[in-house]
């Protein structure tokens, strides 16, 4: 992988900063990484209904797709709430309907780095956080 880590992480960070959390105060931050080494940002982004609340990583994957990028091979996310900055009290694992999306995108090698700082990561697959999953192939002939 040509980018980093530590660097993929740096984005999450910075992409977090954009959150818009006026009712949770969480702010999420995630940086998608394509196979062809671009990063793409993504905060998540709430509402006064609730429910139209869009995640970071969503945020991140519907940006890529919406721009044509359709292959990726990490995410890296960085979540708390909003007086924490530099170093999260916990590890932001992505939510059930954004491992989802990813499914729909990523085969189960594609890397989700959970992150509290730039030196304090945890790597796994989409395999391993999605196992047993329902994807594109069900639905082919
Ligand atoms: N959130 C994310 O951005 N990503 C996740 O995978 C879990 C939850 C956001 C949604 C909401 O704005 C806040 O965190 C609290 O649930």
């Amino acid at each position: 992988m040509k980018v980093s880590y530590e660097q993929l992480i740096e984005n999450a960070i910075e992409a977090r900063k954009m959150a818009y959390t006026p009712y949770s105060k969480y702010k999420v931050g995630a940086a998608l990484l394509s196979s062809d080494n671009k990063i793409i940002k993504g905060c998540n982004i709430e509402n006064a209904a609730y429910g139209p609340t869009n995640c970071a990583e969503r945020t991140a994957f519907f940006k890529a797709v919406s721009e044509g990028v359709k292959e990726f091979s990490a995410i890296a996310i960085v979540g708390g709430l909003e007086n924490e900055t530099d170093l999260f009290s916990g590890y932001a694992f992505p939510c059930g309907v954004c491992r989802q999306v990813m499914r729909e995108f990523c085969d189960s090698e594609f890397e989700i780095v959970v992150a509290r700082s730039t030196n304090d990561y945890k790597v796994y697959t989409l395999g391993e956080l999605l196992p047993e999953s329902f994807g594109p192939d069900n639905l082919k002939a």
